[in-house]
């Protein structure tokens, strides 16, 4: 794996990590992630594809200036991204989660660059009111109490109920990544989110080929709901992976990256 960064448009230095050759396949981490939470697609991924995994702004090693940003600024890092990594060529963008919300903005602006979108465990819909005022909260005790204090509660979402009570590898590669996030990065991300915009009536318009996943006991994305917006969805296909909740591709992996495979192979 390499790691590289260079200057995004409004500041912020992006960190990136690469292995692979082939088709370019840009995977976005989830809230309050990094890259890696993609260690485990590296690893059986970068054999046939080229893997380029960036920090979003203000996570892992991504630099975070005071602007607030939007989740349409995102997708123009990740354009700036595909650009700087591939010689211009169309990508195939994979987003889990918070991820998912720019997988959603760069299709609505750069579709022509997309061959193919992967969506898990997100979900097209903007925030309640109940949601939005969660989300002021959490910006809140961040910069208060601390950034883990406020991500913590997230933890047994995050994992499966096996996953959380068992303490082993997932539980650590996850609590690993919530530690290290800022305070300011939690805030930021969580304004942003709180503001997205709603992609329910745009989902028929959706023509790039769409594989969406979710796990079984995902609270954040239920089987259910995804199932419903997915098949809205007109080149779609839904998948619902057993033994694991928010982190499909940290808590399946080896599911996860075959059903990516078998997806993009079929294009
Ligand atoms: C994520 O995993 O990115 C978050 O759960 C998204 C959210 O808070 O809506």
């Amino acid at each position: 794996m390499n790691k590289l960064s260079f200057l995004a448009k409004r500041g912020n230095l992006i960190s990136v990590t690469v292995a692979g050759e082939g088709m370019p396949l840009i995977l976005l981490h989830g809230f309050p992630l990094d890259h890696r939470l993609w260690l485990q697609q590296f690893d059986y991924l970068s054999k046939n594809y080229c893997i380029i995994a960036p920090d979003l702004r203000g996570f892992g090693q991504s630099t975070l200036t005071e602007e607030p940003y939007s989740m349409a600024d995102l997708a123009e890092d990740v354009e700036q991204v595909r650009q700087h990594m591939t010689d211009d060529q169309p990508v195939a963008l994979c987003g889990l989660s918070m991820g998912g919300y720019v997988a959603f903005e760069y299709w609505r602006h750069y579709s022509k660059s997309l061959t193919a979108l992967i969506l898990a465990n997100t979900k097209p819909e903007e925030d309640t009111d109940q949601g939005r005022a969660a989300r002021r909260a959490m910006s809140e005790r961040a910069h208060q109490l601390g950034s883990w204090h406020a991500v913590s509660e997230m933890l047994p979402k995050l994992l499966s109920e096996q996953h959380f009570a068992q303490l082993g590898s997932q539980f650590q590669a996850a609590e690993q990544m919530l530690r290290s996030c800022s305070a300011d990065a939690v805030s930021s991300a969580q304004r942003a989110m709180a503001d997205r915009a709603d992609f329910i009536a745009l989902l028929p318009a959706l023509s790039t080929p769409t594989l969406v996943i979710t796990g079984e006991e995902d609270t954040i994305a239920p089987p259910a709901a995804t199932r419903k917006w997915a098949a809205v969805i007109p080149n779609s296909q839904c998948h619902v992976l057993a033994g694991a909740a928010h982190l499909t591709p940290l808590e399946q992996p080896q599911q996860f990256n075959q059903l990516v495979h078998e997806f993009l192979g079929s294009l």
